[in-house]
């Protein structure tokens, strides 16, 4: 039970017919419990990379194989709530078994409890993003997939996110593929980290991280911090 990526390449056309190469031949695979983090300049390739793995867009050269029937939690760059539906609708509408006390427990830890029957047009964007991981959260998912879900909140907040983030994938084994612009969420976060290259998106370093999650202190953080300053990702292929 593996989540398996090997995309030999991704093109997108233009109107005029023009081809635009956003993703070059590029590998990993991620097993049950394990965080990979990509990390990679603007414009790279990694929401449309999550997309294919979400099998959302079938239009590239390779394969991704995810475990059968593995319950899949994501949350967008965008937080794609639908606008005419409350909070509380948007998570209960998006996984139906959700219980109530689940539900409870997570506008609690992402202080959403006063904005259950707000509206998403009433939402600030962090808070639009909370109910996106809320939603994602509540489907107690095999495979989680985050493009940049801390953006935008404050530090404490996502400082407490990131904690929920690191219950959840220690609760159960989890495959979480973590995009951020963030080093301190990657490597609090991750078990691998993944450097990629300016477009077309290509891993020009994989850094795995050994320490357990749980016993990353502010020391750990600080050594794992300068080993990455000392050899920063060379840009030259794998
Ligand atoms: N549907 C599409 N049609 C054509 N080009 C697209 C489409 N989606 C994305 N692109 C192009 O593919 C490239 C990669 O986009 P993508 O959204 O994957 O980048 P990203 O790494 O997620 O960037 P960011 O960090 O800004 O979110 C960009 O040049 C973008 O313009
Ligand atoms: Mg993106």
């Amino acid at each position: 039970m593996r989540l398996e990526v090997d995309i030999t390449g991704k093109t997108f056309r233009n109107a005029a017919g023009e081809a635009h190469e956003v993703l070059a031949p590029l590998a990993f695979s991620l097993r049950p419990g394990e965080v990979g983090v990509l990390i990679g300049p603007s414009g790279c390739g990694k929401s449309t990379l999550l997309r294919i793995i979400l099998g959302l867009d079938r239009e590239f050269a390779g394969r991704v194989s995810r475990p059968p029937d593995a319950r899949i939690g994501m949350v967008f760059q965008e937080p794609r709530l639908l606008p005419w539906r409350t909070v509380e609708q948007n998570v209960r509408l998006a996984v139906p078994g959700v219980t109530d006390e689940r539900l409870a427990e997570l506008f609690r830890i992402l202080e959403l409890e006063s904005h259950r029957a707000h509206y998403p047009g009433e939402l600030s964007l962090g808070l639009a993003r909370r109910v996106a991981l809320a939603r994602a959260f509540a489907v107690d998912p095999d495979i989680l997939v985050l493009d940049e879900p801390l953006a935008s909140l404050d530090e404490t907040l996502a400082g407490r996110l990131r904690d929920e983030i690191a219950t959840l994938v220690g609760r159960r084994p989890v495959m979480t593929l973590l995009v951020t612009h963030s080093l301190d969420d990657a490597i609090r976060l991750g078990d691998r980290l993944f450097f990629l290259s300016p477009r077309p998106a290509r891993i020009v370093r994989e850094v795995p991280i050994s320490i357990p999650r749980a016993r990353r202190g502010e020391a750990e953080l600080a050594r794992i911090r300068t080993e990455l300053r000392a050899a920063p990702a060379n840009l030259e292929p794998k």
